[in-house]
């Protein structure tokens, strides 16, 4: 079956994820082992957006499994984040050979499952991971001037920061990842508290026009 960019009240995350193990819809269709849909649970806080499945990805069908995903997982441990509680995807769902860079076609024919993939879990933050995801959803050619920071756009909020595998070769970069998603997990709490304030205050409301 094809993507469709438009979302539908029966689409689900495991419907998308069969329609990308399946998909025909670019040329890496040809030469990928296994597509990555993307994990995690549908009332993710927080979706993470990453560049593209490389070797280890291809071989399991996870995202972020391989020496970048420790990367990743050991700067979500310290700054208190669960990979369990996170959905974890990227701009485009195969391998592109040799891990290049995903060209125009093959991130157009993928849009529209990342599309589907954040209406249905509608999160409050997206963490961009990188250049790629940088521009393939904000545009703009440099992190630089807003690595770090939070934008809206749309209504939509996305934290960005550097990718993971930057600070393989350059360990200097290690702290600044780990120091955006600890700002990304004080966001969180943030935003948690806030919900439950309101939470009991409308229930206070409720008790004292009933009693
Ligand atoms: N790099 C990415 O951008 N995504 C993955 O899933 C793995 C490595």
């Amino acid at each position: 079956m094809v993507a469709t960019a438009h979302n539908n009240s029966n689409d689900t995350l495991e419907k998308i994820a069969s329609e990308v193990i399946e998909c025909p819809l670019c040329k890496l269709s040809r030469s990928r082992k296994n597509a990555v849909p993307g994990e995690g649970q549908i009332s993710a806080k927080v979706i993470f957006i990453g560049e593209a499945p490389g070797k280890n990805e291809d071989e399991t069908g996870r995202p972020f499994v391989g020496v970048a995903g420790r990367i990743l997982d050991e700067a979500l441990q310290k700054a208190g984040i669960e990979r369990s509680q996170v959905f974890i995807t990227n701009i485009i769902k195969c391998r592109p050979p040799g891990n290049r860079i995903p060209e125009d076609d093959e991130r157009a024919a993928c849009r529209p499952y990342l599309d589907r993939q954040i209406s249905l879990i509608a999160p409050r933050i997206i963490c961009l991971l990188g250049a790629t995801a940088y521009t393939a959803i904000l545009g703009g050619k440099s992190i630089k001037e807003n690595r770090g920071k939070i934008i809206k756009r749309n209504g939509q909020e996305y934290l960005i920061t550097i990718h993971p595998a930057a600070t393989i070769y350059n360990k200097n970069l290690r702290h600044v990842l780990e120091e955006d998603l600890s700002s990304l997990s004080t966001k969180i709490k943030k935003m948690e508290n806030q919900e439950r304030n309101s939470l009991l205050n409308y229930i206070g409301d409720q008790n004292d026009r009933c009693c």
